[in-house]
């Protein structure tokens, strides 16, 4: 079970995923804090959230801001949960993608940074986020782009040496998912961190809001 491999490896990886990934979670997370553009009256939930560090973001600058972080990682929660304790606003709780814990249209915003190419089945990962959505809310997802060949690289090595890593999307891809799972794309963008990594991101509302 493709989800029982990615949690055991982010719990063994959890103490050092900060320190490993300073300059690469600086560069992403800053730029889809950016680019969400969240206003302080949204309720946003993040998808694969890790320990935190999209939400430490956040609440540097908005400290009342609501948000809720799921991930499959106990690991990876307990030190989002050390992180941005004593802000009353912010929770984090054990959760996959495709089995959230929320009723219907519960949130403005959703945020998923780097954890799509490790969805089993990104369709219905989609459609469960779709759920949650209150009409007119927004998905936003980060993600590595195989448009790109350093991407295409990654892609062809990990699926050999990672059983947890499942795939990345080229952005024709990655739109046409959105599209299947009834997802209207509003903005979106390819970008690159230095030489190495070479992202998309989109911005998506629901096709028939009620
Ligand atoms: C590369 S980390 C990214 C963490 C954080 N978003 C960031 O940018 O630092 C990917 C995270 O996605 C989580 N993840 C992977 N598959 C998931 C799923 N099906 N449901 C929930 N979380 C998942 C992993 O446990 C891991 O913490």
């Amino acid at each position: 079970m493709i989800e029982t491999t990615v949690r055991d490896q982010y719990n063994q990886m959890a103490e050092r995923y900060d320190r490993r990934w300073s300059r690469y979670l600086s560069n992403t997370l800053s730029f889809l804090k950016d680019w969400a553009a969240i206003v302080p009256e949204s309720t946003v939930l993040d998808i694969g959230c890790g320990t935190g560090e999209f939400e430490r973001l956040v609440l540097l600058e908005q400290p009342s801001q609501h948000i809720i972080g799921v991930d499959l990682s106990e690991g990876m929660l307990e030190l989002a949960q050390q992180k941005c304790r004593g802000y009353p606003h912010v929770s984090f709780q054990k959760a996959s993608v495709v089995a959230l814990p929320f009723v219907d249209r519960s949130f403005d915003i959703i945020v998923s940074a780097s954890a799509f190419h490790y969805f089993a089945d990104p369709i219905a990962a989609l459609k469960e986020m779709q759920r949650v959505l209150k009409p007119n809310g927004e998905i936003v997802i980060l993600d590595w782009c195989k448009d790109y060949i350093m991407c295409q690289l990654y892609d062809v090595v990990l699926k050999r040496v990672d059983p947890a890593y499942r795939q990345s999307y080229t952005q024709a891809e990655f739109h046409r998912l959105l599209a299947q799972a009834g997802l209207v794309v509003d903005r979106a963008q390819k970008v690159r961190f230095g030489l190495a990594w070479e992202l998309m991101i989109a911005t998506a509302r629901t096709d028939t809001p009620l």
